[in-house]
């Protein structure tokens, strides 16, 4: 049998590529496996929005490609984004790809490989590479294909594909394509299986999910099409959890903020994407929306959820940021008190608008406001952790951690990653799990026994 390794760069919408990649493959009667040396076909899942990702990319494909001399046989392909964004471009460095695969064609991966592999047995030359990046109708119905054999307890589930926005730095627009949603029947289809197979969580994805259906679903009672998926969603029986990724300021209405007062399943937990805290940032960002705004979503929401954790992205030194505007976006996350960030030092991509701007703020001083911005993060995410410490959190066991014997993580509502000691039957289950320490990261507590299923409990106790 064939034995396949799947690497994934980049976001958690590549890694739900990649998964259903690897259902798919798996179906067609492929092993995917762990282990890189065991393979004898590689996979890369490429991104391409900062050059570095792209980098990485492109030097393991460069060193797995030398497996070539030794076995002949051996299969290397790139998929994704920097597939798409470089396209043909890429066999001039890295001549010995086997496949190009396009964002739009996770799906035809399987048969492409089946394709490659009997020519590979011909005799003859190396078979040309095979490459398809054409966009395709329908594609984002494509990703729907989850392991059967693994129950995932937090699944991903694409809900839609591309982005119709302008962000000035970004290439996602380019290598996503335009925005295409999935139907609410199939998504909706699609967790009613997982929930069947054990799934409690799920966190929908899309590049800016309040999209979700705009102008193609009408608006019900001022309720938008994102938010009438989130009620459908929600009364899936046997779901507990809903999350999703991520919103853009810029639609975050109303309807979406009440969604938190009234969903139970919608986890307080958003993803807030702000990118700067200066107006004249935004602008030239084309983000459209302003630093008052976002306060404005923030203030809203904490009215509604006053325990809500939030998280965003956040680029410093894009072209031309003054003093002046970091010092905005500084006290920006400084008063919002973020629990989690994911802070960027600007990457000019070819292709994009801010890429005729020049890139002029100095490695240094992305460097410094990088770690300005990294520092006020690990204060609010430990003051926020430490304030934790004594109380019981909802834990939804996930799965073993991955040190210490009888150790397992799960999260709760908001998010955090909790350790706790535990037994497999409590996977799955929402675990009562009292606090006792706290990194800016992690939360480490005791189960408290009682309000746990008693069977199960049965067996901690035997098991402690
Ligand atoms: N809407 C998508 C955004 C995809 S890109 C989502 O929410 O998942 C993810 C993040 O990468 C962006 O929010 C932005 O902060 C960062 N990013 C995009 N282009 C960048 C660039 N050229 N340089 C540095 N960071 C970038
Ligand atoms: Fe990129 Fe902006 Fe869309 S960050 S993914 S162009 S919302």
């Amino acid at each position: 049998m064939n034995r396949v390794y799947i690497k994934t760069y980049g976001c958690q919408m590549n890694e739900r590529d990649s998964e259903a990649v690897a259902a798919q493959l798996r179906g067609r009667g492929y092993a995917v496996v762990d282990d890189e040396h065991s393979a004898d076909i590689v996979l890369l899942n490429t991104c391409a929005v900062r050059e570095q990702a792209e980098q990485k990319a492109i030097g393991k494909s460069g060193h797995l490609a030398k497996r070539k001399r030794t076995n002949p046989n051996f299969v290397l392909g790139l998929m994704g984004c920097m597939v798409q964004n470089r396209g043909t471009d890429l066999l001039e460095k890295l001549p010995d790809l086997d496949l190009l695969v396009g964002t739009q064609k996770f799906h035809r991966v399987p048969q492409m490989l089946d394709q490659f592999i009997s020519s590979q047995k011909g005799l003859g030359p190396r078979p040309a590479t095979l490459v398809d990046l054409e966009e395709e109708e329908g594609s984002e119905e494509t990703i729907r294909e989850h392991t059967s054999d693994e129950r995932q307890v937090s699944a991903f589930v694409s809900i839609m594909q591309g982005c119709n926005m302008h962000c000035t730095f970004c290439i996602v627009p380019k290598t996503r394509g335009a925005e295409r949603y999935r139907s609410m029947d199939s998504i909706c289809e699609e967790i009613e299986e997982l929930v069947s197979q054990g799934t409690k969580e799920v966190t929908l994805l899309g590049q800016i999910v309040n999209s979700f259906g705009m102008r193609q679903i009408p608006y019900k009672a001022g309720i938008s099409p994102f938010v009438q998926l989130l009620e459908r969603v929600n009364a899936i029986e046997g779901l507990e959890r809903i999350r999703f990724t991520s919103p853009h300021p810029r639609g975050f209405q109303k309807d979406l903020v009440e969604a938190y007062g009234r969903l139970e399943k919608l986890m307080p937990y958003v993803h807030l994407p702000v990118q700067s805290g200066s107006d004249s940032m935004l602008k030239r960002m084309r983000r459209p929306y302003t630093r008052r705004r976002f306060f404005e979503i923030v203030d809203q929401l904490r009215e509604v959820r006053p325990n809500i954790c939030l998280s965003t992205d956040i680029i410093v030194g894009f072209p031309g940021e003054t003093e002046e505007e970091f010092e905005a976006t500084r006290s920006l996350f400084e008063e919002v008190g973020f629990d989690m960030a994911f802070i960027f030092k600007y990457s000019e991509r070819g292709g994009t608008k801010s890429a005729d701007m020049g890139d002029d703020v100095s490695a240094e001083i992305k460097d410094y406001r990088n770690k300005a911005l990294l520092e006020i993060l690990g204060e609010s995410s430990l003051r926020r952790n430490e304030s934790m410490i004594g109380t019981v959190q909802d834990v939804l066991l996930e799965g073993p951690a991955r040190k210490g014997e009888g150790k397992f993580v799960g999260r709760n509502p908001g998010n955090r990653k909790v350790i706790v000691s535990a037994t497999p039957r409590l996977v799955g289950q929402i675990v009562p799990v009292k606090v006792d320490a706290a990194t800016v990261s992690i939360l480490t507590g005791e189960l408290c026994l009682t309000g746990i299923d008693e069977t199960a409990a049965g067996s901690l106790s035997q098991n402690l």
